[in-house]
């Protein structure tokens, strides 16, 4: 698989705590699995507001073209995210201690019509399902990341045995 990165990041990583980064950490790994440049960012919606609001709001004009958003608990990051930007914007809900993050989950996905956030599913399954998703928005105009997200699909697919195991 291609481990090449292009220099500027195309995909902006955010994330509402420190604390999510071990799960977020997955999603820049596939990224760049798949060769497409990232940065990672701490930005809160609640306790680093401005921060944010700068983030989002300079993130076409630096290069990016989509944005990731994680944030547990009552997790506005995504939509705010959202608010500021016409980026496409995937929220990644982080998982918690309440309901196991249904929290986090219905604030990310439950969006009012006008501003939208494409919602993963919860925790590291959706920190991977995003950077699937930002590569396939991405290859919808560039040839060779097609390529490598079809490649990587199909390596996927010779991995699963069709015997389960014994015992
Ligand atoms: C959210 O609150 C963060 O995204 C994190 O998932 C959660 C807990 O944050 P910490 O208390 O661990 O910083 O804002």
């Amino acid at each position: 698989m291609s481990q090449q990165s292009s220099s500027s990041p195309q995909v902006g990583i955010v994330m509402g705590s420190a604390s999510d980064a071990q799960v977020m950490n997955q999603c820049a790994a596939t990224l760049k699995e798949l060769g497409i440049g990232c940065e990672m960012k701490v930005c809160s919606a609640h306790r680093t507001p401005q921060r944010a609001h700068d983030y989002a709001t300079t993130a076409a004009a630096r290069g990016l073209k989509v944005i990731i958003a994680a944030a547990g608990m009552s997790a506005h990051l995504a939509g705010v995210m959202a608010s500021l930007t016409h980026l496409p914007v995937l929220g990644v809900p982080m998982e918690g201690k309440l309901a196991g993050g249904l929290d986090a989950l219905l604030s990310t996905c439950n969006m009012p019509k006008g501003i939208p956030v494409g919602t993963m599913s919860l925790g590291v399954h959706g920190a991977v399902n995003a950077a699937l998703f930002a590569a396939a928005i991405l290859a919808t105009s560039d040839k060779a990341l097609e390529q490598r997200l079809l490649a990587y699909r199909e390596k996927q697919t010779a991995a699963i045995p069709e015997e389960p195991p014994q015992g």
